[in-house]
């Protein structure tokens, strides 16, 4: 297989805000007196390459005796030149980025037990994917993640339901329907829970449902989705008898040709949300022949998790092997960095889907389904 995975340049703004104010602190004393003005230190390099949102860990230089260095662990909720703010379990804290001495991003913790790809909460798991599938335009209500990009996919047209929203529910549902008023598109929102749970168990899709929402909104494809996971490990290698596949780090024209063969794509909206992850690879299989794409996937690349979307073989190759070469590839790149786990989302309603990546050994870890209010 040719080709690597890559991270995109640092976001340096938070991708979401929150309508509270939480209170900050500022651990330690700074010793390099400040960072105004200095912002090409070692510890903005250090920090520079951060996902805002995911969970990290940052070593800080700290004043005093005792301790000269500090660890802090917890979610980077925003960055500038100057600081980063992390919220650890006990407390936010404001970090001066001159005295950084090391960062770098950690997989979601483990909630429960298990092995890799199960011991992750479904919360932890959806903010984790949502980076998988960035949406152009983001915002926040306290931990839930509001997301348009102009109707390509649910996923990026919705608010993600995760955690407390810091409204009660109804102004929390108030506030999104707004959100999405401004930007001229209906208000949607991804709502998870156990396999098989009853949709109206969850508390925000029973207001929801209260207010005439339903599940898919008329799309089965939507109704229950399916987010399955699996071991790296335990995916069989690419061998000298696999097809060769092509790893491109950008999306090429072909490659994006051959996705809009399967699917709508909204011009500039669809290339944006693919290529929008931290780190993302293009997949993809040729005929041997005519040299044209007959199957392809994106993975996505996160600390300790790879993610796989748009997985799909053109009709006239399945059943030759060429979906699970590709899963192949995707876990071969996987293992290599340091990513024992992979998810993938798929439609209940998509019976050989489901099947195939069963057959792979993948397992349900949560299920979500769309809430979405019918065209008034
Ligand atoms: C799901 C999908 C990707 C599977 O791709 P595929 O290339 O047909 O998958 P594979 O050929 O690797 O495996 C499918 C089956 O073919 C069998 N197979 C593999 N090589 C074969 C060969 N040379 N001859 C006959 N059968 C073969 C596999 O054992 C597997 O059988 P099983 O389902 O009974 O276990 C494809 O059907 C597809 O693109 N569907 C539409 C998009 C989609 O649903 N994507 C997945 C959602 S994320």
């Amino acid at each position: 297989m040719t080709g690597d995975p890559t991270h995109g340049p640092a976001d340096e703004t938070a991708s979401t805000g929150t309508p509270q104010a939480a209170g900050e602190s500022r651990p330690g004393a700074p010793s390099g007196g400040g960072a105004a003005g200095a912002q090409d230190t070692e510890g903005h390099r250090a920090s520079a390459g951060l996902t805002v949102g995911g969970r990290v860990v940052v070593r800080y230089r700290l004043e005093g005796a005792g301790a000269s260095a500090t660890d802090f662990l917890g979610e980077l909720v925003a960055r500038n030149d100057d600081f980063l703010v992390v919220d650890t379990r006990s407390e936010r804290v404001k970090l001066i980025r001159a005295d950084v001495i090391a960062a770098k991003d950690v997989p979601p913790p483990a909630s429960r037990p298990g092995r890799a790809h199960e011991r992750v909460s479904a919360d932890d798991l959806e903010k984790l994917m949502a980076g998988g599938w960035q949406a152009l335009d983001r915002g926040g209500l306290g931990d839930w993640v509001l997301r348009a990009s102009e109707g390509f996919t649910g996923r990026a047209n919705s608010a993600l339901v995760v955690g407390d929203p810091s409204l009660p529910l109804d102004k929390a549902i108030d506030f999104v329907e707004r959100w999405y008023a401004e930007r001229g598109l209906p208000p949607m929102f991804q709502v998870h829970g156990q396999p098989g749970f009853e949709i109206s168990s969850d508390p925000t899709a029973a207001v929801l449902l209260d207010r005439g929402y339903t599940p898919g909104g008329g799309r089965p494809q939507w109704e229950r989705v399916l987010v399955m996971t699996g071991l790296s490990a335990a995916v069989a290698p690419l061998t000298q008898e696999s097809v060769p596949v092509t790893a491109d780090a950008e999306l090429q024209l072909e490659w994006l040709m051959a996705y809009g063969e399967q699917r709508s794509i909204v011009p500039g909206a669809t290339e944006a949300v693919l290529t929008g992850s931290e780190g993302q690879l293009f997949l993809s299989v040729r005929d041997p022949g005519s040299r044209r794409i007959t199957a392809l996937a994106r993975m996505a690349i996160h600390p300790g998790w790879a993610g796989v979307f748009g997985l799909w073989v053109h009709p006239d190759h399945r059943h030759e092997g060429l979906g699970s070469t590709l899963v192949s590839a995707v876990a071969m790149v996987a293992r290599e960095n340091n990513m024992p786990a992979i998810y993938l989302q798929v439609s209940a309603d998509n019976a050989e889907g489901v099947a195939f990546w069963e057959g792979l050994g993948f397992t349900v870890h949560h299920e979500y389904t769309y809430l979405v209010r019918p065209v008034s």
